[in-house]
Protein backbone atom coordinates (compact mmCIF):
# COMPACT_ATOMS: atom_id res chain seq x y z
CA UNK A 1 0.00 0.00 0.00
CA UNK A 2 1.00 3.34 -0.52
CA UNK A 3 0.09 6.32 2.10
CA UNK A 4 0.17 10.09 2.08
CA UNK A 5 -0.06 11.58 5.53
CA UNK A 6 -1.17 15.24 5.57
CA UNK A 7 0.22 17.71 7.50
CA UNK A 8 3.87 18.25 9.45
CA UNK A 9 3.48 18.32 13.25
CA UNK A 10 4.34 16.08 16.27
CA UNK A 11 0.93 13.70 15.51
CA UNK A 12 1.74 13.29 11.53
CA UNK A 13 4.68 12.60 12.53
CA UNK A 14 3.74 9.37 14.82
CA UNK A 15 1.02 8.79 12.36
CA UNK A 16 3.57 8.53 9.32
CA UNK A 17 6.19 6.21 11.81
CA UNK A 18 2.89 4.00 12.67
CA UNK A 19 1.92 3.66 8.86
CA UNK A 20 5.24 2.85 7.85
CA UNK A 21 6.13 -0.02 10.28
CA UNK A 22 2.76 -1.84 8.75
CA UNK A 23 2.84 -4.54 7.56
CA UNK A 24 2.03 -4.05 3.35
CA UNK A 25 3.02 -0.68 3.27
CA UNK A 26 5.17 0.33 0.55
CA UNK A 27 6.06 3.87 0.38
CA UNK A 28 5.14 6.66 2.48
CA UNK A 29 4.77 10.30 1.63
CA UNK A 30 4.38 12.75 4.30
CA UNK A 31 2.89 16.56 2.56
CA UNK A 32 4.82 18.31 4.21
CA UNK A 33 6.29 16.72 7.04
CA UNK A 34 8.75 17.62 8.73
CA UNK A 35 12.55 16.57 9.43
CA UNK A 36 11.38 13.74 11.82
CA UNK A 37 9.42 12.18 9.05
CA UNK A 38 11.66 11.57 6.57
CA UNK A 39 12.80 8.99 8.32
CA UNK A 40 9.82 6.79 7.49
CA UNK A 41 8.16 8.65 4.61
CA UNK A 42 9.68 11.16 1.39
CA UNK A 43 8.23 14.55 2.79
CA UNK A 44 6.57 16.75 -0.46
CA UNK A 45 6.41 20.43 -0.27
CA UNK A 46 2.30 20.62 -0.50
CA UNK A 47 0.22 22.78 1.68
CA UNK A 48 -2.33 20.93 3.59
CA UNK A 49 -4.94 23.64 1.96
CA UNK A 50 -3.58 22.65 -1.66
CA UNK A 51 -6.00 20.31 -2.75
CA UNK A 52 -5.45 20.45 -6.39
CA UNK A 53 -1.52 19.61 -5.50
CA UNK A 54 -2.66 16.78 -2.89
CA UNK A 55 -4.72 15.27 -5.53
CA UNK A 56 -1.62 15.40 -8.47
CA UNK A 57 0.81 13.58 -6.21
CA UNK A 58 -1.56 10.67 -5.37
CA UNK A 59 -2.60 10.50 -9.33
CA UNK A 60 1.37 10.77 -10.31
CA UNK A 61 2.73 8.27 -7.31
CA UNK A 62 -0.72 6.06 -7.36
CA UNK A 63 -1.31 6.68 -3.60
CA UNK A 64 -3.60 4.49 -2.31
CA UNK A 65 -4.56 6.21 1.03
CA UNK A 66 -4.37 9.71 2.48
CA UNK A 67 -4.48 10.07 5.58
CA UNK A 68 -5.39 13.46 7.18
CA UNK A 69 -3.60 14.61 10.51
CA UNK A 70 -4.82 17.96 11.09
CA UNK A 71 -8.50 19.88 11.48
CA UNK A 72 -7.95 22.34 8.81
CA UNK A 73 -8.12 20.95 5.73
CA UNK A 74 -11.03 18.50 7.00
CA UNK A 75 -12.82 21.71 7.85
CA UNK A 76 -12.21 22.70 4.15
CA UNK A 77 -13.16 19.69 2.35
CA UNK A 78 -9.97 17.83 1.66
CA UNK A 79 -12.06 14.15 2.09
CA UNK A 80 -14.90 15.52 -0.19
CA UNK A 81 -12.45 16.77 -2.49
CA UNK A 82 -9.99 13.46 -2.92
CA UNK A 83 -12.85 11.43 -2.37
CA UNK A 84 -15.16 12.42 -5.00
CA UNK A 85 -11.67 11.96 -7.25
CA UNK A 86 -11.78 7.96 -6.64
CA UNK A 87 -9.05 7.81 -4.42
CA UNK A 88 -9.86 6.72 -0.12
CA UNK A 89 -9.47 9.17 2.62
CA UNK A 90 -9.40 8.49 6.30
CA UNK A 91 -10.58 11.41 7.89
CA UNK A 92 -14.52 12.23 7.77
CA UNK A 93 -16.12 14.79 5.18
CA UNK A 94 -16.33 18.80 5.48
CA UNK A 95 -19.79 17.88 7.43
CA UNK A 96 -18.82 15.72 9.68
CA UNK A 97 -15.55 18.17 10.36
CA UNK A 98 -17.99 20.29 11.30
CA UNK A 99 -18.19 18.55 14.91
CA UNK A 100 -14.71 20.50 15.40
CA UNK A 101 -15.20 23.45 13.01
CA UNK A 102 -18.13 24.85 14.88
CA UNK A 103 -18.71 24.43 18.32
CA UNK A 104 -22.53 25.85 18.57
CA UNK A 105 -23.21 22.76 15.78
CA UNK A 106 -21.04 20.35 18.35
CA UNK A 107 -23.21 21.70 21.53
CA UNK A 108 -26.36 21.13 19.18
CA UNK A 109 -25.46 17.38 17.84
CA UNK A 110 -24.50 16.36 21.80
CA UNK A 111 -28.16 18.03 22.82
CA UNK A 112 -30.09 16.32 19.67
CA UNK A 113 -28.78 13.25 20.42
CA UNK A 114 -28.41 12.75 24.02
CA UNK A 115 -24.99 13.18 24.88
CA UNK A 116 -23.85 14.25 28.17
CA UNK A 117 -22.84 17.81 27.65
CA UNK A 118 -21.94 21.27 30.43
CA UNK A 119 -25.47 23.50 30.10
CA UNK A 120 -24.91 25.89 27.01
CA UNK A 121 -25.92 28.86 25.01
CA UNK A 122 -25.34 29.74 21.86
CA UNK A 123 -24.78 33.38 21.32
CA UNK A 124 -24.24 36.39 18.50
CA UNK A 125 -25.63 39.40 19.89
CA UNK A 126 -23.36 41.30 23.27
CA UNK A 127 -26.47 42.40 24.54
CA UNK A 128 -28.11 39.15 24.89
CA UNK A 129 -24.77 37.95 25.75
CA UNK A 130 -24.40 39.79 28.69
CA UNK A 131 -27.59 38.77 29.86
CA UNK A 132 -27.01 35.79 29.55
CA UNK A 133 -23.79 35.57 31.80
CA UNK A 134 -26.06 37.59 34.36
CA UNK A 135 -28.57 34.77 34.44
CA UNK A 136 -26.48 32.05 35.16
CA UNK A 137 -23.82 31.54 38.22
CA UNK A 138 -20.36 31.66 37.35
CA UNK A 139 -17.08 30.65 36.55
CA UNK A 140 -18.12 31.18 32.86
CA UNK A 141 -16.26 29.21 29.88
CA UNK A 142 -16.34 31.51 26.49
CA UNK A 143 -15.89 29.81 23.30
CA UNK A 144 -15.25 31.07 20.06
CA UNK A 145 -17.83 29.35 17.74
CA UNK A 146 -15.09 28.57 14.86
CA UNK A 147 -11.28 27.27 14.88
CA UNK A 148 -8.96 28.89 16.87
CA UNK A 149 -6.11 26.68 16.90
CA UNK A 150 -6.86 25.75 20.55
CA UNK A 151 -7.12 29.10 21.10
CA UNK A 152 -10.66 29.50 21.39
CA UNK A 153 -11.83 29.18 25.35
CA UNK A 154 -11.94 31.94 27.86
CA UNK A 155 -12.43 30.61 31.58
CA UNK A 156 -13.65 33.77 33.52
CA UNK A 157 -14.95 34.11 37.29
CA UNK A 158 -15.34 37.79 37.39
CA UNK A 159 -18.18 39.54 35.46
CA UNK A 160 -16.42 41.98 34.45
CA UNK A 161 -13.91 40.38 32.65
CA UNK A 162 -16.85 37.84 30.99
CA UNK A 163 -18.38 41.18 29.11
CA UNK A 164 -15.03 42.04 28.56
CA UNK A 165 -14.28 38.75 26.84
CA UNK A 166 -17.28 38.79 25.18
CA UNK A 167 -16.87 41.88 23.45
CA UNK A 168 -13.78 41.38 22.23
CA UNK A 169 -15.04 37.45 20.98
CA UNK A 170 -17.91 39.21 18.99
CA UNK A 171 -16.24 41.99 17.55
CA UNK A 172 -13.88 39.84 15.89
CA UNK A 173 -11.14 41.57 17.83
CA UNK A 174 -10.13 38.19 19.92
CA UNK A 175 -10.38 35.64 17.22
CA UNK A 176 -11.12 37.09 13.72
CA UNK A 177 -14.16 35.59 11.96
CA UNK A 178 -13.94 32.19 14.63
CA UNK A 179 -15.17 34.30 17.49
CA UNK A 180 -18.47 35.86 15.81
CA UNK A 181 -20.60 33.73 17.17
CA UNK A 182 -19.69 32.05 20.74
CA UNK A 183 -20.82 29.48 23.56
CA UNK A 184 -20.88 30.15 27.11
CA UNK A 185 -21.59 27.23 28.82
CA UNK A 186 -21.52 25.62 32.31
CA UNK A 187 -17.80 25.86 34.28
CA UNK A 188 -17.18 21.78 34.92
CA UNK A 189 -15.29 20.84 37.75
CA UNK A 190 -13.35 17.61 37.70
CA UNK A 191 -10.39 15.57 35.49
CA UNK A 192 -10.02 16.04 31.98
CA UNK A 193 -9.41 12.80 29.74
CA UNK A 194 -9.56 11.91 26.33
CA UNK A 195 -11.65 9.68 24.45
CA UNK A 196 -10.98 8.33 20.86
CA UNK A 197 -12.49 5.95 18.26
CA UNK A 198 -11.76 5.58 14.71
CA UNK A 199 -15.07 5.42 12.54
CA UNK A 200 -15.41 3.68 9.37
CA UNK A 201 -19.10 4.85 9.12
CA UNK A 202 -20.72 1.46 9.97
CA UNK A 203 -19.09 0.74 13.48
CA UNK A 204 -16.32 1.95 15.60
CA UNK A 205 -13.05 0.87 17.47
CA UNK A 206 -12.25 2.31 20.49
CA UNK A 207 -8.58 3.47 21.07
CA UNK A 208 -6.80 3.34 25.13
CA UNK A 209 -8.24 6.41 26.97
CA UNK A 210 -5.11 8.76 27.29
CA UNK A 211 -4.70 12.35 29.13
CA UNK A 212 -3.39 14.82 27.60
CA UNK A 213 -1.85 18.56 29.54
CA UNK A 214 -3.08 21.23 28.56
CA UNK A 215 -1.62 23.86 30.49
CA UNK A 216 2.29 24.96 30.24
CA UNK A 217 3.62 24.98 33.74
CA UNK A 218 3.36 22.06 36.39
CA UNK A 219 0.05 21.43 38.26
CA UNK A 220 -1.75 22.98 35.40
CA UNK A 221 -0.95 26.57 35.69
CA UNK A 222 -0.49 28.80 33.26
CA UNK A 223 -1.99 29.46 29.74
CA UNK A 224 -3.31 26.54 27.45
CA UNK A 225 -1.13 25.08 25.00
CA UNK A 226 -1.99 22.28 22.09
CA UNK A 227 -0.81 20.10 25.34
CA UNK A 228 2.48 19.52 26.74
CA UNK A 229 2.44 15.61 27.42
CA UNK A 230 0.16 13.05 27.88
CA UNK A 231 -0.25 9.34 29.10
CA UNK A 232 -1.83 6.60 28.62
CA UNK A 233 -4.00 4.06 30.26
CA UNK A 234 -5.23 6.18 32.81
CA UNK A 235 -5.18 4.37 36.68
CA UNK A 236 -8.44 6.88 37.52
CA UNK A 237 -10.77 5.30 35.08
CA UNK A 238 -12.13 2.35 35.57
CA UNK A 239 -13.17 -0.54 33.38
CA UNK A 240 -17.08 0.35 34.15
CA UNK A 241 -16.14 4.08 33.82
CA UNK A 242 -14.43 3.30 29.98
CA UNK A 243 -17.40 1.20 29.26
CA UNK A 244 -19.74 4.64 29.96
CA UNK A 245 -17.52 6.43 28.18
CA UNK A 246 -17.47 3.90 25.18
CA UNK A 247 -20.93 3.29 25.27
CA UNK A 248 -22.36 6.32 26.47
CA UNK A 249 -20.14 8.70 24.83
CA UNK A 250 -18.54 7.17 21.25
CA UNK A 251 -20.76 4.99 20.35
CA UNK A 252 -23.73 7.47 20.62
CA UNK A 253 -21.59 10.05 18.52
CA UNK A 254 -21.59 7.60 16.03
CA UNK A 255 -24.83 6.77 16.06
CA UNK A 256 -25.98 10.52 16.13
CA UNK A 257 -23.58 10.91 13.05
CA UNK A 258 -25.52 8.32 11.22
CA UNK A 259 -28.57 9.63 12.48
CA UNK A 260 -27.68 12.91 10.57
CA UNK A 261 -26.38 11.45 7.56
CA UNK A 262 -23.32 11.70 7.85
CA UNK A 263 -20.52 9.10 6.78
CA UNK A 264 -18.16 9.31 9.29
CA UNK A 265 -14.71 7.60 8.75
CA UNK A 266 -12.07 8.80 10.66
CA UNK A 267 -11.54 9.65 14.07
CA UNK A 268 -13.98 10.91 16.87
CA UNK A 269 -12.17 12.39 19.16
CA UNK A 270 -14.35 13.70 22.80
CA UNK A 271 -12.42 15.35 25.02
CA UNK A 272 -14.23 14.81 28.59
CA UNK A 273 -14.63 16.01 32.08
CA UNK A 274 -14.87 13.43 34.04
CA UNK A 275 -17.56 15.07 36.62
CA UNK A 276 -18.86 13.81 39.60
CA UNK A 277 -22.07 13.30 37.90
CA UNK A 278 -20.58 11.20 35.06
CA UNK A 279 -18.33 12.00 32.01
CA UNK A 280 -19.11 14.87 29.77
CA UNK A 281 -18.28 15.68 26.62
CA UNK A 282 -16.50 19.10 26.42
CA UNK A 283 -15.65 19.37 22.65
CA UNK A 284 -14.71 17.06 19.75
CA UNK A 285 -11.81 16.65 17.54
CA UNK A 286 -12.47 15.20 14.36
CA UNK A 287 -8.87 13.88 14.22
CA UNK A 288 -6.29 12.59 16.30
CA UNK A 289 -5.18 14.48 19.51
CA UNK A 290 -1.67 16.06 19.60
CA UNK A 291 0.15 14.75 21.39
CA UNK A 292 -2.56 12.41 22.28
CA UNK A 293 -1.37 10.40 18.67
CA UNK A 294 2.20 10.45 19.79
CA UNK A 295 1.18 8.33 23.09
CA UNK A 296 -1.50 6.18 21.85
CA UNK A 297 -0.19 5.03 18.34
CA UNK A 298 2.80 3.11 19.90
CA UNK A 299 0.25 1.73 22.59
CA UNK A 300 -1.14 -0.25 19.28
CA UNK A 301 0.22 -3.57 18.10
CA UNK A 302 -0.42 -4.76 14.44
CA UNK A 303 -1.22 -3.56 11.03
CA UNK A 304 -1.97 0.04 11.90
CA UNK A 305 -2.33 1.07 8.16
CA UNK A 306 -4.85 -1.29 7.42
CA UNK A 307 -6.94 -0.21 9.87
CA UNK A 308 -7.02 3.11 8.68
CA UNK A 309 -7.84 1.77 5.08
CA UNK A 310 -10.33 -0.70 6.60
CA UNK A 311 -12.02 2.92 7.84
CA UNK A 312 -11.56 4.25 4.68
CA UNK A 313 -12.88 1.36 3.01
CA UNK A 314 -16.20 0.63 5.37
CA UNK A 315 -15.02 -2.60 6.30
CA UNK A 316 -13.59 -1.76 10.08
CA UNK A 317 -15.46 -4.23 12.07
CA UNK A 318 -14.20 -7.62 9.72
CA UNK A 319 -10.35 -6.00 10.21
CA UNK A 320 -10.94 -5.66 14.05
CA UNK A 321 -12.37 -9.49 14.64
CA UNK A 322 -9.62 -10.63 12.39
CA UNK A 323 -7.32 -9.33 15.07
CA UNK A 324 -5.96 -6.88 12.64
CA UNK A 325 -4.95 -5.14 15.59
CA UNK A 326 -4.91 -5.08 19.39
CA UNK A 327 -3.83 -2.84 22.45
CA UNK A 328 -0.51 -3.64 24.12
CA UNK A 329 -0.87 -3.47 27.70
CA UNK A 330 2.77 -1.45 28.35
CA UNK A 331 1.78 2.12 29.92
CA UNK A 332 2.66 5.09 27.25
CA UNK A 333 4.33 8.16 28.30
CA UNK A 334 4.87 11.50 26.30
CA UNK A 335 6.51 14.86 26.86
CA UNK A 336 6.54 17.66 24.97
CA UNK A 337 9.54 19.77 24.84
CA UNK A 338 8.83 23.44 23.80
CA UNK A 339 10.35 26.71 22.99
CA UNK A 340 11.47 29.35 25.18
CA UNK A 341 8.20 31.68 25.25
CA UNK A 342 5.40 29.28 24.05
CA UNK A 343 2.69 28.92 23.68
CA UNK A 344 3.06 32.77 23.16
CA UNK A 345 5.91 34.41 20.91
CA UNK A 346 9.21 31.98 20.18
CA UNK A 347 12.36 32.43 18.88
CA UNK A 348 12.63 29.91 15.76
CA UNK A 349 16.38 28.68 14.47
CA UNK A 350 17.90 27.45 17.49
CA UNK A 351 20.43 24.66 17.32
CA UNK A 352 18.96 21.09 18.93
CA UNK A 353 21.45 19.22 20.53
CA UNK A 354 21.06 15.10 21.80
CA UNK A 355 19.29 14.38 18.65
CA UNK A 356 20.54 10.50 17.02
CA UNK A 357 21.28 12.09 13.29
CA UNK A 358 19.75 9.91 11.70
CA UNK A 359 16.46 11.16 13.19
CA UNK A 360 15.73 7.45 14.84
CA UNK A 361 12.27 7.20 16.18
CA UNK A 362 11.92 3.78 16.43
CA UNK A 363 15.11 2.79 18.99
CA UNK A 364 12.91 0.22 21.22
CA UNK A 365 11.16 1.54 23.88
CA UNK A 366 11.34 5.01 23.60
CA UNK A 367 10.55 6.96 20.33
CA UNK A 368 11.41 11.22 19.81
CA UNK A 369 8.52 12.60 17.72
CA UNK A 370 9.33 16.27 15.58
CA UNK A 371 7.19 18.52 15.42
CA UNK A 372 8.48 22.04 15.27
CA UNK A 373 11.69 21.19 13.87
CA UNK A 374 13.49 22.26 10.66
CA UNK A 375 17.16 21.82 8.99
CA UNK A 376 19.12 24.86 8.41
CA UNK A 377 20.71 26.02 5.73
CA UNK A 378 24.01 23.90 6.71
CA UNK A 379 21.38 21.07 7.44
CA UNK A 380 21.48 20.96 11.33
CA UNK A 381 18.31 20.22 13.14
CA UNK A 382 16.86 23.66 14.65
CA UNK A 383 13.55 24.56 16.31
CA UNK A 384 11.00 25.40 13.97
CA UNK A 385 7.79 26.14 16.08
CA UNK A 386 6.47 25.99 19.58
CA UNK A 387 6.48 22.45 20.37
CA UNK A 388 9.27 21.39 19.22
CA UNK A 389 9.52 17.81 19.89
CA UNK A 390 7.84 14.94 21.80
CA UNK A 391 9.31 12.09 23.60
CA UNK A 392 7.05 8.70 23.76
CA UNK A 393 8.38 5.75 26.37
CA UNK A 394 6.65 2.65 26.17
CA UNK A 395 7.01 0.65 28.87
CA UNK A 396 5.56 -2.44 31.38
CA UNK A 397 4.09 -0.14 34.05
CA UNK A 398 3.30 3.84 33.95
CA UNK A 399 6.11 4.64 36.62
CA UNK A 400 8.86 2.97 34.32
CA UNK A 401 7.66 4.78 31.30
CA UNK A 402 7.72 8.03 32.56
CA UNK A 403 11.24 7.82 34.25
CA UNK A 404 12.28 6.58 30.91
CA UNK A 405 10.31 9.14 29.05
CA UNK A 406 12.51 12.11 31.05
CA UNK A 407 15.97 10.39 30.51
CA UNK A 408 15.51 10.32 27.20
CA UNK A 409 14.13 13.92 26.86
CA UNK A 410 16.74 15.03 29.42
CA UNK A 411 19.61 14.15 26.84
CA UNK A 412 17.87 16.37 23.82
CA UNK A 413 18.50 20.10 24.51
CA UNK A 414 18.10 23.61 22.51
CA UNK A 415 18.18 27.18 24.42
CA UNK A 416 15.53 28.13 26.44
CA UNK A 417 13.71 24.28 26.33
CA UNK A 418 11.35 23.88 28.53
CA UNK A 419 9.21 21.44 29.50
CA UNK A 420 6.35 19.97 32.36
CA UNK A 421 8.08 17.86 35.34
CA UNK A 422 4.72 16.24 36.26
CA UNK A 423 3.13 14.52 33.25
CA UNK A 424 2.30 10.96 34.43
CA UNK A 425 2.49 11.60 37.89
CA UNK A 426 -0.30 10.82 40.19
CA UNK A 427 -1.86 13.98 40.76
CA UNK A 428 -1.79 14.70 37.21
P1 LIG B 1 -12.08 22.99 24.31
O1 LIG B 1 -11.29 23.55 23.17
O2 LIG B 1 -13.55 23.20 24.19
O3 LIG B 1 -11.70 21.60 24.70
O4 LIG B 1 -11.57 23.78 25.58
C1 LIG B 1 -10.20 23.87 25.88
C2 LIG B 1 -10.01 23.64 27.34
O5 LIG B 1 -10.83 24.53 28.09
C3 LIG B 1 -10.41 22.26 27.80
O6 LIG B 1 -9.38 21.35 27.59
C4 LIG B 1 -10.68 22.51 29.27
O7 LIG B 1 -9.47 22.56 30.00
C5 LIG B 1 -11.28 23.89 29.26
N1 LIG B 1 -12.75 23.81 29.20
C6 LIG B 1 -13.51 23.81 28.10
N2 LIG B 1 -14.82 23.72 28.41
C7 LIG B 1 -14.89 23.68 29.75
C8 LIG B 1 -15.97 23.59 30.68
N3 LIG B 1 -17.24 23.59 30.29
N4 LIG B 1 -15.66 23.54 32.00
C9 LIG B 1 -14.38 23.60 32.41
N5 LIG B 1 -13.32 23.69 31.59
C10 LIG B 1 -13.56 23.72 30.26
N1 LIG C 1 -4.31 17.76 22.47
C1 LIG C 1 -5.54 18.36 22.14
C2 LIG C 1 -5.83 18.46 20.71
O1 LIG C 1 -5.22 17.82 19.90
O2 LIG C 1 -6.72 19.21 20.36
Amino acid sequence: MRVLVVGSGGREHALAWAIYRSPGVEKVWVAPGNPGTKTHGVNVPIDPLDFDAIYDLCREESIDLVVVGPENPLAAGIADFVTDRGILVFGPTGTGAQLEASKSMAKDFMARHGIPHARYKVLEQVEDAVDYVRSVPGPWVIKADGLAYGKGVTIVSDVNEAEKAIGEMLSGKLHGEAGRRIVIEEYLEGIEATAMALCDGNTIFCLPMVKDHKRVYEGDKGPMTGGMGAYSPLPFVTPEMENTIYRDILYKTFLGLKADGIDYRGVIYAGLMLTEDGPKVLEYNVRFGDPEAQCVLPRLAGDFAGLLLACALGCLESFVSGKGIEIRDEAAVTIVLASRGYPGGYPKGLPIEGITDSGDTDSGDAMVFHAGTGLDEGGRLVTSGGRVLAVTALMPILEEARSKAYGVLSQITFPGAHYRKDIGGLDT
